[in-house]
């Protein structure tokens, strides 16, 4: 096969739906301001509620316990700082939440840890599953709120959250998920896992980028983190992005309808791709739960191969991935994620994150297989060359 693009990481982003970019080029054209009450702000305004249905029809809620918001980063924000309100029944009550979640949740946490919150942070097992003993032990009657993530975004591992918002129940705790990953992927209804909050980003969802959603069950205590106009029940203030909130229903009602379809085929692939490395390439390391774990993830550690040199050989073949550490940015921290599961430091460096997605085919995934195995030989032989070099 000649040289072509392959986009394997989706779980940082998905392109557009090429049905949703129409529907979102239409709606640019909308340009009322929802809040008005004149026809240009109405006919905006009634497919902004048509979007806010197709949110709830995918998550199992009601349109009225839908927020729109700018991200998943909003959402899980809005829900933690709610803690210092002092109106919240767990004022400064302490936060649980655990060790992998996303930066958005833990830089949060941190920050209100600062300003003297309590919070635990509860470990994981070596797939990325919660340690249900731990929680349990955390948990007491002045526990504010669970947060934990429905599904993880580097390893795909997936939560028993109904267990978890059981125990948490059980104290009066409220509980919150982050479900930016798990939305469009699998199931996902807020009733089987009694949740009071969920947060969800459109661009995981072949929508655009600066648009999400917080769930919150009715008359879960909620304080807005942006004071200003009464949009979206004076829960997040700001003219509302009409044409992003359009799109993001339009990619809501697609999500739903292709759900059971997608989840088989990317099963599929992932199976395919995971067969084909353990068959090609020794040495390496699945991370991740081999049964709780998202359809379309994939992560696995190459023994003696740096992950960052991976991707860089990938992109030259045209094949976009990802990688759990952040070198790229300038740190060479490994991912908390992986450290947080128990793998050694040098096999966390060298994790790859293959994340597929709406628009990837079969053809693709075994694009990937042959390019792959001469990639890991070529640089785990120059690892070797540079570590006898620097034995000499
Ligand atoms: C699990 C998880 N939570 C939250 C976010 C942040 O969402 P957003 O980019 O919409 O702020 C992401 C995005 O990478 C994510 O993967």
């Amino acid at each position: 096969m000649k040289n072509r693009f392959v986009y394997l990481d989706n779980n940082a982003t998905s392109p557009l739906d090429p049905a949703v970019r129409e529907v979102f080029i239409a709606a640019l054209d909308l340009y009322g301001n929802p809040s008005s009450m004149h026809m240009f702000g109405r006919e905006v305004r009634e497919e902004v509620e048509k979007a806010r249905r197709e949110v709830a029809r995918l998550t199992g809620s009601t349109p009225g316990e839908i927020i729109f918001t700018g991200g998943g980063s909003e959402s899980n924000n809005t829900v933690l700082k709610s803690i210092l309100h002092p109106d919240h029944p767990r004022h400064r009550g302490k936060i649980i939440t655990c060790s992998i979640e996303h930066p958005c949740v833990l830089e949060t946490v941190n920050y209100l840890k600062t300003l003297g919150v309590p919070v635990e942070i509860i470990p994981v097992d070596s797939h990325g599953r919660i340690d249900m003993e731990a929680l349990e032990a955390a948990l007491d009657d002045t526990t504010a709120l669970v947060s934990v993530m429905l599904a993880n975004n580097e390893i795909g591992t997936i939560q028993d959250l109904a267990e978890i918002a059981r125990r948490a129940h059980k104290y009066g705790a409220l509980v919150h998920t982050d479900a930016v990953q798990a939305i469009g992927k699998i199931p996902v209804d807020v009733e089987k896992l009694e949740v009071d909050y969920m947060s969800m980003s459109a661009h995981k969802l072949y929508a655009p980028k600066g648009i999400g959603a917080l769930y919150r069950r009715k008359k879960a205590p909620l304080f807005p983190l942006i004071h200003g106009g009464h949009q979206e029940e004076g829960m997040r203030a700001g003219t509302i992005n009409g044409p992003s909130i359009i799109a993001f229903g339009e990619a809501a009602r697609i999500a739903g309808e292709l759900l059971e379809e997608e989840h088989r085929r990317l099963s599929g692939y992932r199976k395919r791709l995971l067969d084909g490395i353990s068959a090609l390439i020794p040495e390496i390391h699945i991370n991740g739960d081999p049964e709780h774990v998202l359809p379309n993830t994939l992560d696995i550690s190459f023994f003696a191969a740096e992950g960052e040199s991976i991707l860089l050989y990938l992109d030259l073949e045209g094949i976009a991935v990802s990688t759990g550490s952040a070198c790229a940015t300038g740190s060479l921290e490994p991912s908390h994620v992986l450290m947080a599961t128990g793998i050694d430091t040098e096999l966390a460096h060298g994790s790859i994150r293959f994340s597929l997605g709406r628009f990837n085919t079969e053809e693709e995934v075994d694009y990937l297989l042959e390019k792959l195995p001469p990639i890991i030989e070529r640089i785990r032989k120059m690892s070797t060359v540079r570590s006898r070099e620097v034995q000499n």
